[in-house]
């Protein structure tokens, strides 16, 4: 099939070389020429485990472009994938998927069908505004299209995008004809053969399918932590109580890590969108939505007093943070917690040092020579007072805690606040141990 998919972002690029991978003819779109260039010869602007990879084996199924008649014309299916992100109210600024709604308009072709699917994470209005800006097209050029305008909201996680794309649990698609809905199970034909369910339902209902869902896996992570600074006052360990929590059938195993909170591009963006409808709409529950951010942020102030009861003042204190990325496995640090604790950090006057496998790019956009930085986690805890683990990456589950111990201060502070380590181990070693 002919696919256009418009925005190169990480959700662009999982789809359209996922899609690529499975034989599709697929053509990206994006207006930053960066990106564009760099995609053109075949290098991934971003971390995403095997993307790089799946981008030089598609090279002769995938075009990408600036031009955007190349990625709309002719085509059986568009996505729209471009940012959603959040303005200062929390309301979602549609002002992407606006633009792209007229460029799709002013490229069409007017004897072709074409399905068009948001996959950017946007309320249900957005699917109103795309036709809008579709139909004064229309109505401006004296033209008549053929096309459908549906919602199929991407659950990709990051860090695993590519096997959750090709491997997912269900495919929601909000559709209403039986034209589109036959061009997405061909589409999809062979996802659902390995088991993945496509479930059809209306464009509204998949647009909000999208936000319940992060709500409840937010609400998860945010509960964990929360039911951990409790078993922290009990001297009790999260970590076992969260697996017998998990086993529980009605709950499962997943998002039950404690952690420094929820980060990423998603998670805060969408509920605080979902908060801001629900406040328009003068419904009770945004105060419960509102609460799950607010909870969430309370875990760097958390961390931040276990330092002061530690250190007293953090003037010039050398503090190490292991992981900037928002998750282990990627290099986006959007929202992420560490970016947090560094400001926070800063604002103390604590002397920083970072080290993350993949995201010091991203890091050093943000902080340049605010901070320091590391080549590898043993350069960055010499000499240092803390050592605080932010992110989960393989490589911060196996430290040289001996090594690491003799090389830092006097009586060094600990954080470990993705539970990664044994409290009664970094004792014994002469680590004063801290964790969520
Ligand atoms: N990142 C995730 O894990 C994830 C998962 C599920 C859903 N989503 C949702 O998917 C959407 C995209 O997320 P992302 O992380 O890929 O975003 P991103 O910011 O990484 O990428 C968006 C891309 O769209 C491009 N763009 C913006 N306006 C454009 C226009 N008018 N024409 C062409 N290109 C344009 C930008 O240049 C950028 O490259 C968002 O709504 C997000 O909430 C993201």
């Amino acid at each position: 099939m002919k696919i256009g998919v418009l925005g190169t972002g990480w959700v662009g690029l999982v789809t359209g070389n996922c899609l690529a991978n499975l034989g599709n003819d697929v053509s990206f779109y994006d207006i930053d020429e960066n990106k564009i260039n760099s995609l053109k010869n075949q290098i991934c602007p971003i971390y995403e485990p095997g993307l790089q990879e799946l981008i030089i084996k598609n090279k002769n199924k995938t075009t990408y472009s600036t031009r955007p008649d190349e990625a709309i014309k002719d085509k059986d299916i568009l996505f729209i994938t471009v940012g959603t992100p959040a303005d200062e109210d929390g309301c979602v600024d549609l002002r992407y998927i606006k633009q792209i709604s007229r460029t799709i308009g002013e490229n069409l072709n007017p004897q072709n069908f074409c399905l068009i699917l948001n996959k950017s994470t946007s309320p249900p209005e957005a699917l109103d505004i795309i036709e809008e800006e579709i139909k004064e097209i229309e109505k401006n050029n004296n033209i008549k299209y053929d096309y459908e305008i549906g919602c199929c909201p991407e659950t990709l996680a990051e860090g695993t995008a590519i096997k959750d794309f090709s491997n997912p649990d269900r495919i929601i698609v909000g559709i209403k004809s039986e034209i589109a809905k036959g061009l997405v199970q061909k589409l999809f034909r062979p996802y659902a053969l390995n088991q993945a369910e496509i479930i059809f339902i209306g464009p509204k209902e998949a647009s909000l399918a999208k936000y319940a869902s992060n709500t409840h896996l937010a609400a998860r992570v945010a509960i964990t932590n929360v039911i951990s600074q409790i078993a922290r006052k009990y001297n009790a360990n999260t970590r076992e109580i969260m697996k017998a929590v998990g086993k529980d059938r009605r709950i499962g195993q997943k998002f039950l890590h404690p952690s420094l909170g929820f980060g990423g591009s998603c998670f805060s963006k969408d509920i605080q969108a979902l908060t801001f409808l629900s406040k328009q709409k003068e419904l009770p529950g945004s105060t419960l939505l509102q609460e799950i951010i607010n909870s969430n942020k309370s875990h760097t102030e958390h961390l931040i007093k276990d330092l002061l009861e530690h250190f007293n003042s953090l003037e010039n204190k050398k503090i190490t943070i292991l992981g900037t990325a928002f998750k282990a496995n990627v290099s986006d640090t959007r929202d992420s917690p560490a970016h947090r604790l560094i400001k926070i950090l800063l604002e103390l006057n604590a002397d920083i040092t970072v080290y993350d496998p993949k995201a010091m790019e991203e890091t050093k956009k943000e902080f340049g020579d605010k901070i320091n930085y590391a080549e590898n986690e043993n350069q960055a805890t010499e000499g240092s007072s803390a050592l605080i683990i932010a992110t989960e990456w393989d490589i911060f589950r196996s430290l040289d805690l001996p090594n690491i111990k003799n090389k830092m201060q006097e009586n060094p502070f600990f954080g470990d606040y993705r539970a990664l380590y044994n409290e009664k181990e970094l004792k014994d070693l002469g680590f004063k141990y801290y964790h969520v």
